[in-house]
């Protein structure tokens, strides 16, 4: 059973509510802090221990700065991503680039900026090569297993998957790299996402240590650091399990002692490159109930939508939901709640039952911390919203309301005719 609570007292959050408008974002980066040290602290005994944080799941700058500050490097998937965590102050051997379907250009700019390539596809050894730069010294292959293994509904069958190298190709492609001039390897795979079950991440660190070996057997090439991905779980919903750091560390830390140490691939650094499962619980999109309305079902619908919040639509996503001050009430009321989209999938929730919900009523929505505000998008040209931090027991705006003015300032005042083109 996971507990829902609030980001803060109940009568810290009215005063709030009386300050600033909803909807908004709000992330508690205290218990983020507390979430981290939990997690540094399992993996004490990992040399070199590291989460890439996901910077898709809550790509804010003063998180990625906080986070740094707590030990976090970043995993950027563009170029923006990339600039976003320099910008955020991480130092370029902390930021691993792992992205797909990625350009020559890409590359040219990650390789300046000093990044650790994580290689999604063989044929990237040829995009890096094309940028004309020296190929880098510490090069990194993402390795999809195929039929080895399942993967999970969100991230999908591994052999359905467009993402990483297969068996047959990874040996060559460390060897290509290491004839390329890397000297320094790492090996990555990614084959779950929000997975509760904690044998099967373990798992995953068999399969890559068991890689770890095969390569410097076969390929010759000692790799020197592992990243298992991301993809842990959070309990969304009360009932789920969360994950405890400290269970996972020590059994992949008796795999580390029989697959790794006897074998002399000791030491091997580990990594992550989790997102959801360091921010995740601690984010709350909080909103406002617009209408109450009865058509063939009852309806409550919010000042936010699935612009803000696009999980539940997408992924059929369950997200709990607080109705302030009717935490204790019955909940004898079955409803489907929306957004304000022109699109009937813009729903948070569907038979949710709640207790009696009436204008004005505020809902905090859980769980909201990762791959929530970020999914955001301005279909209906629907504007983003603010996001705060609670730090320190202070809290902070981090990032203000998107207004017109930002919505309309890539639109050309005046039409640009492409020249020399007569139809
Ligand atoms: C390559 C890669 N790494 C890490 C993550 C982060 O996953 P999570 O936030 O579930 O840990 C994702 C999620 O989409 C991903 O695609």
């Amino acid at each position: 059973m996971s507990e829902k609570r609030l980001p803060i007292a109940e009568q810290k959050l009215n005063e709030l509510l009386k300050k600033i408008d909803t909807p908004f974002y709000i992330y508690d980066a205290d218990a983020i802090k507390e979430n981290a040290t939990r997690l540094y602290d399992a993996f004490s005994w990992a040399p070199g221990f590291t989460d890439f944080f996901a910077v898709k799941a809550l790509p804010n700058i003063h998180i990625l700065s906080f986070l740094s500050s707590l030990g976090f490097g970043a995993d950027a998937s563009s170029l923006p991503e990339l600039l976003l965590s320099k910008d955020a102050g991480i130092s370029s051997d902390r930021i691993v680039f792992t992205s797909n379907d990625t350009d020559a250009k890409e590359f040219y700019e990650a390789i300046r900026m000093g990044v650790i390539l994580n290689l999604d596809d063989e044929s990237h050894i040829d995009r890096v090569l094309e940028t004309g730069l020296p190929f880098p010294k510490t090069i990194c292959f993402r390795y999809n297993p195929g039929p080895e293994r399942t993967g999970n509904a969100i991230i999908g069958n591994p052999v359905e998957a467009k993402y990483g190298v297969t068996k047959d190709q990874i040996i060559g492609c460390y060897e290509r790299a290491a004839k390329l001039g890397a000297t320094n390897f790492g090996l990555h795979t990614m084959v779950a996402s929000n997975e509760l079950d904690e044998s099967y991440i373990v798992e995953t660190a068999r399969m890559v240590f068991s890689l770890v070996k095969k390569i410097r057997d076969e390929a010759k090439v000692r790799i020197s650091f592992v990243d298992l991905g991301g993809g842990v779980g959070i309990p969304y919903r009360p009932e789920d399990e969360a994950i405890d750091f400290y269970s996972l560390s020590s059994r992949i830390h008796e795999l580390y002692d029989q697959m790794i140490v006897k074998e002399d691939l000791h030491p091997l650094r580990i990594t992550f490159e989790m997102g959801r499962a360091i921010t995740g619980p601690y984010g709350y999109l909080v909103s406002r109930v617009r209408h109450v309305c009865h058509k063939y079902k009852d309806f409550v619908g919010l000042d936010a939508s699935m612009a803000d919040l696009m999980r539940p639509a997408l992924y059929g996503a369950y997200h709990h939901i607080t109705v302030l001050g009717k935490e204790n009430k019955p909940k004898d009321h079955v409803y489907d709640v929306t957004g304000s989209l022109c699109e009937n999938n813009d729903k948070f929730a569907i038979d949710r039952s709640l207790p009696k919900i009436d204008r004005g009523d505020v809902f905090v929505i859980h769980d909201a911390g990762a791959h929530s505000h970020s999914m955001g998008f301005n279909y209906n040209a629907k504007l983003r919203h603010a996001e705060y931090m609670i730090l320190n027991k202070r809290i902070y705006k981090i990032r203000r309301d998107e207004t017109y003015s930002d919505y309309i300032s890539t639109m050309l005042p005046d039409m640009e005719e492409i020249d020399g083109i007569r139809l």
